[in-house]
């Protein structure tokens, strides 16, 4: 009989690690399970940057891995011909900060990025009000366009749907082999032209700061000043699903027959972190279904 396979969650890191099982256990029948869809989930609200956030400390080997992954992959994707359709695409821009205290950029993100060099006088004289900075190329990947992709993807191989919000894992443990939970954190409502954001450790808060919407708008304007005549539409609040790390590992517990997976937690990297996660997502399942009681850990 085939083997059945649920993924829940239908973000950025559903939808990779869906598709990803597809090619790496193609006898496998998947599913994906979601309460929200896009262009309705938090991954729809990010701003689709390769770009590390706050990589944490603890996974730096990990991060490294799978940011080079994703990196490769959407390089691949915006090289393809299906490129542009998808919103993948390459974008250079001056990453800049007012003090020499903000988080240094790992090794590693300078060495896979295109181009990067740190600031020059010349450049700094454009920007007066911060203090240091580089330029590089990266990739964005304009999530409503790629989200759509990645599902055209997971419908063409045969992958199932269902919208579902799921109270307890134990609705559908039952009824699969493995499952896999990628529910990250949070919802929101779509979508626009962002200007942002904040970042404030440990806060829950949805509400507007009202300094925070000020000092977006007046910093947005200094850097392109045309901004103050534009129409401001709604503000936002989303949380980074942040943990100390990402969890990405097979449960322990005893589920009766079904393995469940986790793949969770991205934080403020998720679009960066994904596809690399997708894959050793997809290998987690593969030992799984195919290799008896195993009880290890990534
Ligand atoms: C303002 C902002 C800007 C960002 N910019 C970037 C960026 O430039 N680059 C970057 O790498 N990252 C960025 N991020 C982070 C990125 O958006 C997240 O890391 C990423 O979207 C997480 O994806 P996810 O699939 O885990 O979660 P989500 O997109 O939240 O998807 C979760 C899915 O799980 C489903 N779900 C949840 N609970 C249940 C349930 N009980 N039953 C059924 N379904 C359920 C939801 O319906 C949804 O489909 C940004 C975040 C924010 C807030
Ligand atoms: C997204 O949310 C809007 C507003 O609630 C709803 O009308 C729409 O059907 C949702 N889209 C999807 C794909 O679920
Ligand atoms: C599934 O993931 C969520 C995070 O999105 C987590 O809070 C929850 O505990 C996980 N479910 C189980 C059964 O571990």
């Amino acid at each position: 009989m085939k083997k059945k396979v649920c993924v829940i969650g239908a973000g950025v890191i559903g939808l990779s690690t869906a598709v990803c099982i597809q090619d790496r256990v193609p006898s496998a029948a998947v599913t994906l399970i979601a309460e929200t869809f896009s262009p309705n989930t938090t991954s729809d609200g990010s701003a689709g940057f390769w770009e590390p956030f706050y990589p944490s400390p603890i996974q730096k080997d990990l991060y490294r891995k799978w940011g080079e992954e994703t990196f490769n992959h959407l390089k691949r994707v915006a090289h393809s011909t299906e490129g542009g359709a998808n919103g993948v695409h390459f974008v250079s821009g001056y990453l800049m900060s007012r003090n020499e205290n903000s988080p240094k950029d790992p090794q590693w993100k300078k060495d896979l990025v295109i181009g990067y060099r740190k600031l020059t006088e010349q450049d700094m004289e454009l920007h007066p009000q911060y203090k240091e900075g580089a330029f590089y190329t990266t990739i964005i990947a304009d999530q409503t366009p790629y989200l759509s992709w990645l599902f055209r993807r997971f419908r063409g191989k045969g992958g199932k749907v269902v919208s579902l919000k799921v109270n307890s894992l134990m609705e559908v443990t039952g009824t699969y082999d493995v499952v896999v939970n990628c529910t990250g954190l949070g919802a929101r409502e779509a979508k626009s032209v962002t200007l942002g954001g904040s970042g404030h450790v440990n806060s829950w808060d949805l509400n507007v700061i009202k300094e925070d919407k000020e000092r977006i708008f007046h910093n947005c304007c200094k850097l392109i000043p045309s901004l103050k005549n534009a129409k401001i539409l709604y503000d936002w609040v989303g949380l980074r699903p942040a943990r100390s790390e990402v969890r990405l590992e097979l449960d322990d517990r005893n589920f009766q027959k079904c393995k469940v997976i986790h793949n969770y937690g991205h934080g403020g990297s998720g679009v960066t972190l994904h596809w690399g996660c997708a894959l050793d997502a997809a290998n987690l399942v593969h030992k799984a279904l195919f290799t008896p009681s195993i009880k290890s850990k990534l």
